[in-house]
């Protein structure tokens, strides 16, 4: 739990320094000022009261998603980027306005997508790879609401997360109409904290 408080305080903080890159994905009436945090990078918090799975964050780790477990995976070339590597230790995700990123500096970024057996997963670095059938375009943001520090992630169908297996945590998956989910799955809201930078080179 020490991990996600460190990260909320994280994300906190860069809210409060920079309270404009508080709503992603702003219109494109909204301002022609250009804006260098337009892709909208954000963190996530699970929520779902009195269960294993409140307060966690997303964590992003070998092309899948959890909460809980161990932090994400994530690489950084740092004999050529050295300083400028972003930490790496927490997971943060870009966009939202139908499709998802992650929040990355590798070129070409890491696209974040349901897969058909409903996991939420992401592109491998250097790949544009994506299962045929799988789901892209049903991701959206609420920016938070006045004086709420939190906003929304959704996916059309709803999130849910199913025991990892030991030390794993929690899987996270989009509640896919083909899949089957059993009784130890539980849905949770996607709370999103907005920061202003890459969480990693790549994940
Ligand atoms: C990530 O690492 C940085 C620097 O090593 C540290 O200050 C920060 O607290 C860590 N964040 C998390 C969420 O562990």
């Amino acid at each position: 739990m020490k991990s996600t408080l460190a990260f909320m305080t994280l994300l906190a903080t860069a809210l409060a320094q920079s309270s404009c890159t508080a709503e992603p994905a702003p219109s494109a009436t909204a301002t022609a000022v250009p804006n260098p945090y337009t892709p909208g990078y954000f963190g996530v918090i699970s929520a779902r009261s009195a269960s294993p799975i409140h307060l966690l964050s997303l964590t992003a780790r070998g092309g899948k998603f959890y909460l809980g477990g161990p932090g994400p995976s994530s690489y950084c070339p740092v004999e050529v980027v050295g300083d400028a590597c972003p930490p790496g230790n927490y997971t943060v995700l870009a966009g939202g306005d139908k499709t998802l990123a992650m929040g990355v500096v590798v070129p070409g970024g890491q696209q974040a997508y349901v897969a058909p057996d409903g996991s939420l997963s992401y592109t491998q670095a250097h790949s544009a790879y994506i299962p045929t059938d799988s789901i892209i375009d049903q991701f959206s943001v609420d920016a938070p609401e006045d004086g709420q520090a939190f906003g929304y992630l959704h996916f059309e169908t709803g999130f849910v997360a199913c025991p990892a297996g030991e030390g794993q945590g929690y899987q996270v998956f989009g509640q896919v109409s083909n899949a089957i989910f059993g009784p130890d799955c539980l849905g949770f809201s996607a709370l999103t904290v907005a920061t202003d930078e890459p969480g990693a080179w790549q994940y």
